[in-house]
């Protein structure tokens, strides 16, 4: 996901170039905004952590961007391109580096293992909205 706060500053096309640079291919590509609930069932795996409510809020106030991207080894793959959470620990010439705001607001979600990627890719996309 392009997150709300790189949305907002009209990033959208400034990170899919980024992503494509790297080497992805977008299977599926998606502008739309999160429900409050919808983001709660996003990150349920969270809701017990104490910044949920602001990350949820957050998540929802405003339009994100949801893709399924194809690369070997996508999801480690992905992770590199997109650096550490806290933007101030991620390495120069990531996307959260160039564009991520704080640890809350930092632009950019990816997926944290390939069982994931696929609950994800489903939460967001129809069967056939994803390219095979
Ligand atoms: P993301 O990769 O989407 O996964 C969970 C999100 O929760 C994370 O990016 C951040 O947006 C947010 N997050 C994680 N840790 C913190 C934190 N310590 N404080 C605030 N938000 C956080």
């Amino acid at each position: 996901m392009i997150k709300p706060d790189a949305v907002e500053r009209g990033l959208i096309g400034d990170i899919l170039k980024d992503i494509t640079n790297a080497g992805f291919k977008i299977k599926a590509l998606k502008l739309t905004q999160l429900s409050l609930s919808e983001a709660e069932t996003f990150y349920a795996i969270h809701s017990k952590r104490p910044f949920f409510n602001d990350l949820t809020s957050y998540m929802s106030r405003s339009p994100i961007v949801a893709a399924v991207l194809e690369k070997d080894n996508a999801v480690s793959e992905f992770r590199n391109l997109i650096g550490d959470t806290d933007p101030s620990k991620a390495n120069e010439g990531t996307i959260r580096a160039k564009y991520a705001i704080s640890k809350g607001e930092n632009s950019v979600h990816g997926s944290d293992s390939d069982e994931n990627a696929k609950i994800e890719a489903e939460f967001h996309f129809s069967g056939r909205e994803i390219l095979f």
